[in-house]
């Protein structure tokens, strides 16, 4: 199936909690349907990076919004972007409004305008964030919320840094995944909640494929819903 060619972008927004599985998910829907794909987080962790990196170690918010106006799609590649330290202060800062709002625009274009793909033009984009379904892009034709129990989700990301061959205490790692889920959940602007709208995916008990049928099912069907006169 192919998303076909229209005045407005096709934009799929899939919001969730760190580690339910995402990012994985949003990149094959963007592949699949040959959409342009960001991963907003990037966006967050790339102020974190900045502030870091000039030895702010408190998530000072004049600095903060600064950083925000400052990053540009060149950070996004910043070899530290998913160490824990970053992780931290980058939830930190997304609870400051002016950081959101300075990472609005750049969000927002990509959704109006999506970047061609290696292949060519796109037909639109997906988004991967907390809040593209209810802030930034709250038109979007799919909405995919993703979420997990907890000690799954920390399980995954204790696994995933075994793997990729640094250390980890499972405790630690589930401690800080409830500090970051609570700030995001938590916070006044912009708090990780799911759409009205949004499909709800639990891949607690699914693995990545699962998940990917359930996704594509629901795109199909929204796609046929707008096609309808
Ligand atoms: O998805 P991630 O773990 O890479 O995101 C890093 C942090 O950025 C996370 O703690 C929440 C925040 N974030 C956000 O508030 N809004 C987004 N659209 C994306 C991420």
């Amino acid at each position: 199936m192919s998303v076909s060619t229209r005045p407005s972008p096709f934009v799929i927004a899939v919001d969730g909690p760190s580690a339910a599985g995402k990012g994985t998910l949003a990149r094959r829907v963007a592949a699949h349907f040959n959409l342009a794909y960001l991963d907003t987080g990037l966006l967050y962790r790339a102020v974190a990076a900045r502030l870091l990196r000039a030895g702010i170690d408190r998530p000072d918010e004049a600095a903060a919004i600064a950083a925000a106006r400052a990053v540009s799609a060149g950070d996004l590649d910043l070899p530290e972007l998913r160490e824990e330290a970053v992780s931290q202060m980058a939830s930190k800062v997304a609870a400051i409004s002016g950081v959101r709002a300075a990472l609005l625009d750049l969000q927002r274009t990509f959704a109006a305008a999506p970047p061609a793909g290696p292949s060519g033009p796109v037909a639109g984009a997906v988004l991967d964030g907390r809040d593209i379904g209810t802030v930034v892009w709250p038109q979007a034709q799919v909405k995919l919320f993703i979420h997990a129990d907890l000690e799954q989700r920390a399980r995954r990301r204790h696994k995933e840094l075994i793997e990729r061959g640094g250390e980890s205490i499972y405790a630690r790692v589930l401690q800080d995944m409830r500090e970051r889920d609570a700030r995001d959940s938590g916070r006044s602007v912009a708090p990780l909640t799911p759409a009205p709208d949004a499909l709800v995916i639990d891949t607690s008990a699914l693995d990545a494929d699962a998940a990917f049928a359930i996704a594509v099912a629901h795109i199909g069907s929204r796609c046929q819903d707008s096609a309808e006169p």
